[in-house]
């Protein structure tokens, strides 16, 4: 399938114009043996390109592209089908933006245009190409990687305890901290719930019956309060998940929350409940009264997972949590995932009006925390920073900078 992949890029440090002749003639060669067309824009630090050809080949092309050390911070804007090639018959063309005129670059632009019908406004790909042209600079500068630059080690050793009374619900939970980096500070520990044996939380739930789930999920929380009491978590915030229709489904759900609370010697204040759209809520007035009363105890709400599945802008904003976890899905290779950032930035602007703590699940990479600490998060969670630890409290990789 004809495919078109627009990614932006960086100079690494400034270059003459030869280094332009010969990397365009260099592509152009490679490109007409794997079939590939397409312009390069270049503003003197920026490229936009766009390639057009069988996905296949755009791989192979990009490939070459991603292992070039001239340029950085290659962050892919567009992948998308097309009918037809916009720019047919060039096998790379660079277009010096320097010194230019926009109005005279557009016009070198669209006569390139090989497209049956012609580039128009509506165009996403011309779109891209005008913004660059003669947008405002900033609106496609990406965010520095300086990731190279930090190595992450722990200071306190972690602490794992025997569970000290073993739990009717017959589950285990595993604590893992979401981390404010800029302080070094935990921000607050997510009990997370595992079988047993120590399996996942999809292998506690498959063993319980279906008509069960609902209790089974709401009294193990139990276990959970119990594990911070003994490790002795002092006025640090404990974070449990419960499904949505845990709330609905058992009677009197919030109160037999509260007393597990209180007979763990925790207040509800240093409670947050962590809910996430994982199936449908069906009776939503039900369920939305019972955070109201949770709310009312002084338990503290997040949205978990956000961007994935159902959890999404409705349950936003009937909601209105305090926290709200961006799921890893759209953290993963963040840094070079125009998508990804345009949705992220607009989460980070969204919760700050509503002065909502966005964490970012699942950073796994220093390039993922850079870009994520420069967009405005300072909350993170992930394997970079720490695992769950069974049955207890793991320690924490800080960043230092090299
Ligand atoms: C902004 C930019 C655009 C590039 N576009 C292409 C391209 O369209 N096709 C290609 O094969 N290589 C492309 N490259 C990669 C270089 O041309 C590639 O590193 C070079 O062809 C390999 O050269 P070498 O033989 O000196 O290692 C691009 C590199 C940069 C910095």
């Amino acid at each position: 399938m004809l495919t078109t992949l627009i990614y932006r890029s960086r100079l690494c440090k400034s270059v003459s114009s030869p280094f332009l002749e010969r990397l365009s003639g260099k592509a152009q060669r490679f490109n007409e043996t794997v079939g590939v067309t397409g312009i390069l824009l270049f503003d003197g630090d920026y490229f936009l390109q766009i390639l057009e050809g069988q996905s296949d080949a755009i791989d192979k092309v990009l490939c070459r592209v991603s292992a070039d050390p001239h340029h950085r911070e290659i962050v892919q804007l567009m992948r998308d089908y097309a009918p037809e090639r916009r720019f047919g018959n060039l096998g790379m063309a660079i277009i010096d933006m320097r010194n230019r005129q926009p109005d005279v670059l557009i016009e070198e632009v669209l006569k390139q245009g090989t497209a049956r019908y012609p580039l128009t406004y509506g165009d996403r790909v011309f779109k891209f190409i005008r913004t660059f042209v003669s947008g405002p600079r900033k609106s496609h500068l990406s965010l520095p990687d300086d990731s190279r630059q930090w190595r992450f080690e722990s200071d306190i050793p972690s602490v794992q305890v025997t569970p000290s009374r073993p739990d009717k619900a017959a589950c285990q939970f595993a604590l893992q901290p979401v981390v404010e980096t800029s302080v070094r500070q935990i921000s607050y520990l997510e009990a997370l719930i595992r079988s047993p044996s120590g399996g996942s939380p999809a292998d506690y739930f498959a063993a319980i019956p279906a008509d069960k789930l609902y209790e089974a999920d709401l009294y193990a929380k139990n276990a959970a309060f119990a594990l911070a009491n003994q490790m002795d978590i002092g006025s640090a915030q404990i974070a449990v998940n419960l499904r949505p229709m845990s709330l609905v489904m058992v009677p009197g759900a919030v109160n037999i929350l509260l007393e597990q609370i209180a007979s763990n010697g925790l207040v509800p204040e240093q409670v947050v409940v962590e809910v996430t759209e994982d199936e449908f809520i069906s009776r939503f007035d039900e369920f939305e009264k019972a955070i109201h009363q949770l709310r009312y105890a002084g338990i503290s709400l997040a949205i978990d997972d956000f961007g994935a599945g159902f959890a999404g802008l409705s349950l936003l904003s009937r909601l209105q949590p305090e926290k709200l976890k961006i799921d890893r899905s759209l953290i993963e290779n963040i840094q070079s995932d125009g998508p990804k950032q345009a949705i992220v930035k607009a989460i980070v602007d969204c919760c700050s009006a509503l002065e909502i703590t966005v964490v970012a699940e699942g950073v796994e990479t220093a390039a993922e925390w850079r870009w994520l600490e420069a967009a405005g998060i300072r909350h993170f969670q992930g394997y970079l920073f720490a695992r769950p630890l069974l049955n207890g409290l793991p320690a924490v990789a800080w960043p230092h900078k090299i």
